[in-house]
């Protein structure tokens, strides 16, 4: 442990012993003392300062700890103050999504400044819309829509195969559940250490499933299909459990950090929200094949249309969250899942996997279901962290595919030189096959011809 943490305690307990004599003689009571104000809105505080030195106090400036949050315009001059006492009304307007306080300043006749004690605890939060209530329903929907279909699908006797041969989805679990979680909490330490909002976000994306686009890449990218839709089913299924609890783990040291509240209630009910559409899934499995054909049918539209959905319509009603786009996020999003494929062909060439299983593998742990990240994300946490860490898997899901497509198109262009060069071969060999041909042809074409000539 770093020993200064110590010294910055001692100070803590001994700096009151010697500012005592300055601080603590004046009081500004905030009226209401937290507020909560929407974006481009302004709210009235009362405020009543009291205990003031008339004589020494030049005026009072009214500050925002994060001026990027929230802004206030109020200067108190002397000559409104009397009797050491102020009172009257300020109005905050909110700047950007977050959470800041709010101080006054008094600067005295030799130019010292010293802040208020007391502070007004300002949150600013998006203007609810309707638009964002159906934005998270309709998540919720299609999220719902998935895990029926996904149950529907769900192969019960490929699911026995784990016992016989379970090398593959066990390094795809251990890549999907222990890697990417403590992975995407690393990054989002070293890449957002001040940021608690987008440190949770980076977490709820990593301990996400596995995406149902893994699928759909991995067959594209030639590796093993089977593997990857085994390794899909289990995660989707393993996430009931481990999602909660690295949430209620490592993911509680954010919130405490953070001092934000875990919300447990929410996070249970959200796992119950996935467990009945998959029931549901597996009894239209049991009782209604001509349904279930349907449903496997459209399982990986829909997959793809909710990770299009959400990305296109969280971008265009959200506009938002451009302004939140930084690089470092750009890089957050880069980074989950390309050291995710990274780390997942690593670990199974470590354990000897061939290259069609190594390629599922890496594309499995790569690849996180963003949807179900940011349905866990609104779902579960308050304003504005909730719009505020939505952003992460936003960015995860935009970065994603970008490593993939320049895969594919690498193997595209590898197999058109190939047949390029295969054809050009096949291409000789028939030109030189012709002129056999027409070298051998040619005398007895033109010997018959000359005999056709010379008959009549
Ligand atoms: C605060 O703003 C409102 C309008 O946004 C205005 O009516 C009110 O007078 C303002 N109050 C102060 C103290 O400036």
């Amino acid at each position: 442990m770093c020993p200064m943490k110590y010294f910055l305690l001692l100070g803590v307990f001994v700096a009151p012993i010697f500012f005592k004599a300055h601080a603590a003689t004046w009081r500004a009571t905030f009226t209401p003392s937290a507020i909560t104000v929407e974006m481009h809105k302004e709210q009235e505080i009362k405020l009543d300062l009291a205990g003031l030195d008339d004589g020494s106090v030049t005026e009072v400036v009214l500050k925002t700890a994060d001026t990027i949050v929230a802004d206030v315009q109020k200067v108190i001059p002397a000559s409104e103050i009397s009797g050491g006492t102020w009172s009257g009304y300020f109005n905050v307007s909110g700047v950007f999504l977050g959470k800041t306080d709010l101080y006054a300043e008094i600067t005295t006749v030799n130019n010292q400044k010293e802040q208020s004690e007391e502070r007004l605890s300002v949150t600013v939060i998006r203007e609810q819309r309707v638009i964002d209530k159906v934005f998270t329903y309709t998540v919720a929907v299609l999220v719902a829509i998935l895990y029926v279909n996904f149950g529907a699908a769900l192969d019960l006797k490929l699911l026995k195969t784990i016992v016989t041969c379970p090398v593959g989805p066990a390094i795809g679990v251990f890549g999907q559940f222990v890697v990417m979680p403590l992975l995407s909490f690393g990054l989002g330490k070293v890449i957002f250490p001040d940021s608690h909002a987008m440190q949770l976000g980076m977490f709820f994306t990593g301990v996400s499933p596995a995406g149902g686009a893994s699928n759909v890449w991995t067959a594209v990218l030639n590796g093993n299909i089977n593997l990857s839709v085994l390794m899909t089913t289990i995660s989707t299924i393993a996430a009931f459990g481990l999602m909660p609890m690295w949430i209620f783990t490592l993911g509680k040291v954010i919130f405490d950090q953070g001092e934000l509240t875990v919300p447990y209630s929410r996070i249970g009910e959200f796992a119950l929200c996935l467990v009945g559409p998959l029931i549901i899934g597996l009894l239209i499995q049991r009782y209604l094949p001509r349904v279930t054909r349907i449903l496997v049918l459209v399982l990986k539209p829909v997959s793809a249309l909710l990770i299009l959905f959400i990305v296109i319509f969280a971008i265009v009603t959200n506009l938002y969250l451009f302004e939140l786009f930084s690089w470092r996020i750009i890089v957050a999003g880069l980074g989950l899942p390309w050291l995710g494929f990274l780390l997942g062909w690593i670990l199974a060439k470590v354990f000897r996997q061939v290259n069609a299983d190594a390629l599922a593998i890496a594309v499995e742990t790569g690849i996180q279901n963003t949807g179900i990240s940011i349905f866990l994300l609104r779902f579960t946490l308050p304003q504005p962290e909730a719009d505020l860490t939505t952003v992460a898997p936003v960015s995860v899901a935009i970065m994603t595919p970008v490593p993939l497509f320049v895969l594919y198109v690498i193997i595209k262009l590898k197999e058109r030189l190939n047949r390029g060069k295969r054809e050009l071969l096949e291409e000789k060999g028939e030109t030189a096959d012709l002129s056999i041909d027409s070298q051998e042809t040619l005398p007895q074409d033109q010997e018959t011809a000359k005999n056709r000539t010379e008959v009549p």
